[in-house]
């Protein structure tokens, strides 16, 4: 067991670190041509790729887990970091060489480096012959055609209103017990260091009804699990009226008449909604945005025992003048204000984690330690970890400068991630001698005789198999413990 423990800390950490997804489906419903999907960045990019492999399905295109049987390829890339291009242009250079021996293979690059670089892509990287933008996917066997006929296919027009909402995605990588489901789109945050709403555009919430339907046609296929995504859930809003997409939009339109018979759901309203489906589907979100976050969403997750007790909060910074230079519209108060609500309606053993970004324009090494002290204060189960990467276009590259040098960035980066690896460890520490309900997601990475799940918290629980399998709820009590990784045994 200890070498197991060891080898799957490695393995997690390294997974952590890894923000690569290719494809393992091998589909065949007698389509006459193969796709091959790989998937960089965040989850709503992985979502979106299932998007896409739906489009690509009704368009005569089976999907491979080889990328040597497919016609076309595609990338669907992430900008966020400068490492996360610089990925993208590596893999274009190996796919180049594969498209010497095959010149008919079409590679198109989707997604957020797409949106970023548009045509300059087609200029930059003379091996991509598709670029398609988070918005265009419905265009993709048009541009596909495009490019079998010779032409430089391109679509990065971004949309008000596309939510795809009527589109089944086809799911890649499944395990057949957790899935992903996009409820909002875009991001009309700002925040000064990133680029995702250049890349993704302007916010919009798709409709609660085709949101209800997928959650409840995975519930009847069999999945436990879905996690409801967008940049900024806790912004969710939708009314009857088409042209009115967002909460803004509803409040500017509030103020010129009188919308009170509107029909319209918020984010606790479209918990509720999906927590109601079944006691037996479990319900995560992602990313909750500390200025936007309610008491609302709070108490419904306290109320619905299947709303999983796990709060993705990311503060980013723990000092308030970089706070407001990274635009986050927030203050180290209003944030430990938001971590008091939870731990008051949801108790200690809700779990928190958070992204942070070490770095920023013109950070000093006091605003540094305030990242720490926060930190300590919150107690995070787990945090994403970054230093600061400078994007073009967005507002911190126009109006501040990029002056902590890369060394600092990296050991203001290291000192985080330590603080973070002690407060992980502590946390699962707490965890032992508890027996918590896990959700089993399928057999542990490591071996076959062990399977692994989640506990409400979001923590990664390791049991010996028994008679149990995938799909089931197991009580798991927790008697070791890594930074990354809690080990039980079931319990009746
Ligand atoms: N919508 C989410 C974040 C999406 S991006 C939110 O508001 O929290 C995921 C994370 O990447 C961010 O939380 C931030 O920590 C990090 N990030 C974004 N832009 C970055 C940049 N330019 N340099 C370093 N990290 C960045
Ligand atoms: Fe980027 Fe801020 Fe929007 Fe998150 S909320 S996607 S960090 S602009
Ligand atoms: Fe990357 Fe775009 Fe997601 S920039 S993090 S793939 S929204």
């Amino acid at each position: 067991m200890k070498q197991l423990i060891q080898d799957i800390d490695i393995l997690n950490e390294k997974e952590n670190a890894c923000e690569t997804v290719k494809t393992s489906l091998e589909q065949d419903t007698g389509q006459h041509k193969k796709m091959y999907i790989e998937s960089y960045g965040c989850q709503m990019n992985f979502a979106d790729s299932e998007v896409v492999t739906a489009i690509m399905q009704e368009n005569g295109f089976d999907t491979t887990a080889t990328p040597e049987k497919a016609q076309v390829i595609f990338l669907n890339t992430c900008a966020i970091r400068d490492n996360a291009e610089q990925k993208i242009r590596h893999r274009l250079k190996h796919l180049n060489a594969m498209k010497k021996h095959k010149p008919a293979l079409l590679i198109g690059v989707l997604g957020c480096m797409a949106e970023r670089l548009k045509k300059k892509f087609l200029e930059e990287e003379k091996v991509v012959d598709i670029v398609a933008g988070p918005d265009a996917y419905r265009d993709l066997p048009k541009l596909v055609a495009e490019a079998e006929d010779g032409a430089k296919a391109i679509n990065v027009f971004l949309s008000r209103e596309e939510t795809y909402a009527d589109i089944n995605p086809v799911r890649l990588n499944s395990n057949g017990v957790t899935a992903f489901v996009s409820i909002t789109r875009g991001c009309d945050n700002m925040c000064s260091f990133c680029v995702v709403p250049f890349t993704r555009g302007r916010e919009r919430s798709r409709s609660p009804y085709s949101i209800l339907k997928e959650c409840q046609d995975l519930f009847e296929k069999g999945y436990r699990e879905v996690t409801l995504l967008g940049q900024n859930v806790d912004s969710y809003f939708w009314t009857e009226r088409e042209d009115i997409i967002s909460l803004k939009q509803y409040q500017k339109a509030v103020a010129q008449q009188d919308l009170a018979d509107l029909e319209k759901v918020n984010f606790a309203q479209l918990l509720e909604k999906v927590a109601l489906i079944s006691p037996e589907l479990r319900i995560r979100f992602s990313t909750s945005h500390p200025k936007d976050i309610t008491d609302e969403v709070l108490y419904t997750m306290k109320k619905y025992e299947n709303v999983c007790k796990y709060i993705h909060l990311p503060v980013q910074s723990g000092n308030s003048r970089v706070l407001t230079l990274m635009n986050r519209t927030y203050d180290r108060d209003w944030y430990l204000n938001r971590i008091e609500a939870i731990r008051r309606i949801l108790g200690e053993e809700c779990g928190i984690s958070s992204d942070m970004i070490a770095g920023f324009c013109s950070e000093t090494e006091a605003e540094h330690q305030d990242t720490l002290s926060l930190m300590d204060i919150v107690q995070y189960d787990f945090s994403y970890m970054f230093y600061y990467s400078e994007r073009p276009g967005t507002l911190a590259h126009k109006k501040l400068t990029d002056d902590i040098p890369v060394a600092i960035k990296k050991r203001r980066l290291n000192e985080i991630i330590q603080r973070q690896k002690e407060l992980s460890l502590k946390r699962n520490q707490m965890a032992v001698g508890q027996t918590y309900k896990v959700l089993i997601e399928g057999f542990s990475k490591r071996s076959d005789a062990f399977l692994q799940g989640r506990n409400t918290q979001n923590k990664v629980i390791i049991f010996p198999k028994g008679t149990h399998q995938k799909g089931e709820y197991v009580h798991v009590k927790v008697h070791d413990y890594t930074a990354a990784t809690l080990f039980g045994e079931v319990v009746n």
